[in-house]
C-alpha cells in the first residue's frame, strides 16, 4: 500500500508555461518569441501545428484560476512571457504586458492561492535570439535588466522565484540538436549556451533579491542515467551524459564549479563567473520525467556517448518511459551529491501524457494517470522517509497545452482542453488530486 500522506504544510500545486498556454501572440504589445518563429517554420511541429491561440489563458485565466481553486491547490507555477514584457529584449517595460501579470496574479493571490512564477520558460524574444541568443553573454545581462523589472513590479506578491525553466532542454533541444527554438544543430558547441544561461540565473537571482523578492530557486529537469551493461567504457559514458544532462546546471549552482568533462567546451575566463552563478538559494526545484539510457558511442560518432532507449516499462504518449522509483534514487543520490549546500527541494514539474478523450458521458477517464501519480508521490515520499527534505509536488500540467515540437497530442493536464471550443474538462485525475490535496 504507498504511502501518500504528507506533511501538513507540504506544498501542493500545478504547473503551466507562458507559450503552452497563453495563446494572444499578437495581442497585448507582444513582440515575437523564438517559439513564434519556429512554429512558423515549415516542418518543425507534429501536423504544423502552432500556438496562437493554444489553450487561450490569456484571455480565460479567470476561468483557469476558478479551477485551481476549487482544485485547492496552495500553489500555482506559472511563466511570464519576457517578449510580452520586453517585446525588443530590452529597452522599456509594455505596460499591457505588465498589466496582464497584475491581473492574473491578483486573481490567483484572491482565491489564495501563492503564485509561483518562471522568469523564462524557453521563449527568448526574438530581438534577442537575433543579437546572438544564449550563445552570446549579453543575453545574460538583457536577462538580469529584465529580472530586475520583474522583481520590481512583483516581489510584492510572488512567493517563490524561478529564474530560468530547464537550461539543459533550452541548450539541448534548442541549441544542440535543434529539435526546439531557435533550431541550431551545434552539438557541442552549444555548451557556451548553457554558461550563458547560468549567469544569467545568477544575474537574476541577484537582482531579485536587491528588488525584495521572498524566495528564489531555480528549475532543472534531471534524469538519472541508465547504462546497460556496467563495463567501463559504458560507464564513463553515462558519467559523461550525466555531466552534460545533470551536472553542468546544477553543479555550478550549487558547488560553483563546472564538471570536469565539460570544462574545454565553456567559454574563456567563465571560471570569473563562478561566485555570481553559486548565489545562495532558498529552495532548489526537480522537474523529473524519465531515465535516460546510454551506451558507449559506436565508431564514429562524435560524442563521447551513445543514447540507449530503456525498454520493459509502460510508455507516455510522450514516449517517456514510466519509471517511478527512479525519482526517489534521483532525490537520494541528489542529497549525496550536494549535501549541506543543497536547500529545500520541490518537485517544480512531474506529470504524464495520455491520449484523454472526453467520454460520451461527459468526464475523462485517465487512470493511468492517477497511478503515475500514485507511484511517483510514493517515490518522494519514499525520499522524504530516507532524508531527503523535499517540500511541495507540482503537477505538469493544470491544463492540456502545446507540447513544444510534438504540437498537441501529447496531453499532460489535469483539465482536458477541447481544442476547437477551448471547453476546459477536468479529468478523473483532477478529482483524484483534489481530494488528496485537501484531506492532506
Ligand atoms: C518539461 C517542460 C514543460 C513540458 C514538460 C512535459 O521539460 O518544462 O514545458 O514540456 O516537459
Amino acid at each position: 500500500m504507498e504511502n501518500l500522506s504528507f506533511p501538513r504544510e507540504f506544498l501542493w500545486g500545478v504547473s503551466t508555461s507562458a507559450f503552452q498556454i497563453e495563446g494572444a501572440v499578437d495581442e497585448g504589445g507582444r513582440g515575437p518569441s523564438i517559439w513564434d518563429t519556429f512554429t512558423k517554420t515549415p516542418g518543425k511541429i507534429a501536423n504544423g501545428e502552432h500556438a496562437r491561440v493554444a489553450a487561450d489563458h490569456y484571455h480565460r485565466y479567470p476561468e483557469d484560476v476558478a479551477l485551481m481553486s476549487d482544485l485547492g491547490v496552495g500553489a500555482y507555477r506559472f511563466s511570464f512571457a519576457w517578449p510580452r514584457i520586453l517585446p525588443d529584449g530590452k529597452g522599456a517595460p509594455n505596460a499591457e504586458g505588465l498589466a496582464f501579470y497584475d491581473r492574473l496574479i491578483d486573481s490567483v493571490c484572491e482565491a489564495g492561492i501563492a503564485p509561483v512564477a518562471t522568469l523564462y520558460h524557453w521563449d527568448t524574444p526574438q530581438p534577442v535570439e537575433d543579437a546572438g541568443g544564449w550563445l552570446v553573454r549579453d543575453t545574460a545581462e538583457w536577462f538580469a535588466e529584465y529580472a530586475a523589472v520583474m522583481g520590481e513590479r512583483f516581489a510584492d506578491r510572488v512567493k517563490m522565484w524561478i529564474p530560468l525553466n530547464e537550461p539543459m532542454v533550452m541548450s539541448i533541444y534548442g541549441y544542440a540538436i535543434g529539435e526546439y527554438a531557435p533550431g541550431k544543430a551545434l552539438l557541442l558547441d552549444a555548451v557556451p549556451t548553457a554558461h550563458h544561461q547560468n549567469l544569467a540565473h545568477g544575474l537574476a537571482v541577484q537582482a531579485l533579491r536587491a528588488a525584495g523578492a521572498a524566495s528564489i530557486g531555480t528549475a532543472n529537469n534531471h534524469s538519472p542515467v541508465w547504462p546497460e551493461t556496467g563495463t567501463e567504457p559504458e560507464n564513463a559514458a553515462a558519467r559523461w551524459l550525466d555531466a552534460l544532462l545533470n551536472r553542468l546546471y546544477a553543479d555550478p549552482v550549487l558547488l560553483g564549479r563546472y564538471p570536469g568533462e565539460l570544462v574545454e567546451h565553456l567559454p574563456a575566463g567563465f571560471a570569473d563567473d563562478l561566485p555570481t552563478i553559486a548565489q545562495p538559494l532558498d529552495f532548489y526545484g526537480v522537474n523529473y520525467y524519465e531515465p535516460q539510457g546510454v551506451k558507449a558511442p559506436g565508431p564514429g560518432n562524435p560524442l563521447p556517448f551513445e543514447l540507449r532507449p530503456i525498454e520493459g516499462f509502460p510508455m507516455t504518449t510522450n514516449d517517456s518511459p514510466i519509471v517511478p522509483h527512479a525519482l526517489r534514487d534521483l532525490l537520494l543520490d541528489f542529497q549525496g551529491r550536494y549535501a549541506d549546500r543543497l536547500p529545500p527541494i520541490y518537485l517544480t514539474e512531474n506529470g504524464c501524457s495520455f491520449d484523454d478523450r472526453v467520454a460520451e458521458e461527459g468526464g475523462v477517464r485517465d487512470p493511468e494517470r492517477i497511478d503515475f501519480l500514485v507511484e511517483h508521490l510514493s517515490a518522494v515520499r519514499a525520499a522524504m522517509d530516507a532524508g531527503v527534505d523535499v517540500r511541495g509536488y507540482f503537477v505538469w500540467s493544470l491544463l492540456d497545452n502545446f507540447e513544444w515540437s510534438k504540437g498537441y497530442a501529447p496531453r499532460f493536464g489535469l483539465v482536458h482542453v477541447d481544442y476547437e471550443t477551448l471547453r476546459r474538462t477536468p479529468k478523473d485525475s483532477f478529482a483524484w488530486y483534489r481530494k488528496l490535496v485537501r484531506d492532506d
